[in-house]
This record gives C-alpha cells, structure tokens and sequence, in this order.
C-alpha cells in the first residue's frame, strides 16, 4: 500500500500541498485528477523522494523517509511528466537505464531481452538504433514507458508489490497507443503491483481506474472509485466549470463532457 498522510510541500514561499492524505493499494490503478497547477506532479515528486515534504508516506509499510533512494528504485518506477535528455542517446541505450535503476527480472535470459520485449510492448520495434531525440513527442513517452517497464518488469518481489507512478502517461499518445499504455498499466495491477498514474483525460481514466483522487488547490477533494468521485458536482468544482455527466445504455462509466452554455 501507498500511503500519504497529512502530507504538506511547499517551494520557496509557496505551499503546494496543503495536507494530502491518499491511499493507493496495490493490486489496483488509482489515477490522480485535477486541473493544471493543483500539486498532481508535486504530490507524485514527493511520494518518489524527489522533493521534501512533511508528514508521513509510507511504501509497503515502510517510511518512504527512512528508504535510501537505491531501494526505492528496487520498490517503483518513475516516468516523469517530460523527460527531456541533453545527450544524443539511442532508444535502446535510454530504454536499458531502466536495467540500471533496479533489479529488473530475476531470470537473466529474459533479463537480457527485456530491452527489446519492452519496445515490442509499447509498439517500437525497429526503433532501438534511432536517436531518442529526434523521436515524436509521444514515441519519447513511448520509450520512456519502456525504460520504466524494464526497471519494474515483475509487479512483486519478494512478496511485495512494485509500483508504477506515472505523471500524465498518454499525455501525448493518439486513441490506440493511449489504450495500449492504459492497458499495459491496469496488467501490471492485475498482477499484483500498485499503479498511480495522473491523468487528465476523465473518460480514459473511468474506463481504466479502480480509484480516484480527485486534487484541488494542493488538497484532496474527493476519492473513491469513479461512480463515488464523478459526480457533476465534483467535477464542476474541481475544474471551474460546468461539466456534465452522462451514461450511454451501453457504457459503463459516465461519459464526461463540458456543460453547453447557450447564451439566450
Ligand atoms: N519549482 C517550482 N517553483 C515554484 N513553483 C512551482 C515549482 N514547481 C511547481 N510549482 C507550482 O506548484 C503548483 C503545482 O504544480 P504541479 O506541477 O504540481 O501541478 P500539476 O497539478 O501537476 O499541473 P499540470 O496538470 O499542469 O501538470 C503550480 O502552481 C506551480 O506553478
Ligand atoms: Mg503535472
């Protein structure tokens, strides 16, 4: 389990996170929704040891403060909202630093082909002698899912669940491939690892998450499964604008669309 108490940030003079309190469990794909500027990638920094907080978060019942940053690359993987890269890397050479970062798979065969078993997932085979920065926008995500799915590869070790925190993973990806990475996450929670992932995209995030924490202003707001946090109140609120709520005979979750202004 994922937990954030009273979790409070705050950079230079400015607090970002008022007192979060979050539960994520493993096992499950919690998403983390709210409008731009509301602490989501703060929030998600700080429960990766990127930026100090206080208050307590703990990882499997351990307190992320007293876990060096080397075990918690053991624990979760990381892909960060952009991840710009300053030196003229390959794809493959990006995607194997997720080797690096942890153990990756425990049998070394497969531990060797996971590079490429991990760009054939993300729908990038043939791209791993191409320079990462001369990629699109959303074959960069691509790869960095790669690199991150390389890193994570089994959802438990020792008995324990590994996570995936993911800052905004489709932002950039077009209707196929933001089903494919979505699906790619709700597996790894199938087989027993936690997911977290911001998204912005309400509809995709109702088909795909079990749990949602709803940020507004550096505070939690709302949290439940989707039929508990999308309500039209909620989301009007959260957003700052009219937003409505429907649900098609054949759907399972609500659609999610903009309120209508009709100017009389
Ligand atoms: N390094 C920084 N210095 C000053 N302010 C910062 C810094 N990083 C973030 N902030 C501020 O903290 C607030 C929350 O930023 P954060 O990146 O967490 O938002 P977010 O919810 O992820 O938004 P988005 O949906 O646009 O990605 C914003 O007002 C931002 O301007
Ligand atoms: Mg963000």
């Amino acid at each position: 389990m994922l937990k954030a108490d009273n979790v409070k940030l705050s950079i230079g003079r400015k607090q970002i996170l008022k007192g979060v309190d979050v539960q994520a469990r493993a096992g499950k794909f919690t998403a983390i929704v709210g409008p731009n500027g509301c602490g989501k990638t703060t929030l998600l920094r700080a429960i990766t040891g990127d930026l100090p907080y206080s208050g307590r978060i703990g990882l499997n019942g351990r307190d992320l403060s007293d876990v060096s940053l080397a075990d918690q690359a053991l624990m979760r993987g990381v892909l960060a909202q952009s991840t710009p890269l300053s030196f003229p890397f390959t794809v493959i050479e990006v995607v194997r630093m997720g080797l690096m970062a942890g153990t990756a798979a425990a049998d070394a065969v497969l531990r060797q082909n996971l590079p490429l078993q991990t760009l054939r997932q993300v729908d990038l085979m043939g791209y791993e002698n191409r320079f990462y920065q001369e990629l699109s926008g959303g074959e960069q995500q691509r790869v960095q899912l790669a690199r991150v799915l390389c890193q994570m590869w089994d959802a438990t070790r020792d008995d324990q669940p590994c996570w995936l925190f993911l800052d905004e993973p489709v932002s950039s990806l077009d209707i196929a491939h933001q089903n494919e990475v979505m699906q790619i996450a709700r597996d790894f929670a199938a087989r027993g690892g936690g997911v977290i992932a911001v998204m912005h995209d309400l509809n995709l995030t109702a088909a795909f998450a079990d749990h949602v924490v709803m940020m507004r202003d550096g505070q939690v707001v709302a949290s439940g499964d989707v039929q508990q946090v999308y309500t039209s109140e909620n989301l009007s609120s959260a957003y700052g604008c009219r937003i409505d709520l429907s649900v098609p005979v054949s759907a399972t979750a609500p659609v999610i669309h903009p309120g209508v202004v009709v100017n009389a």
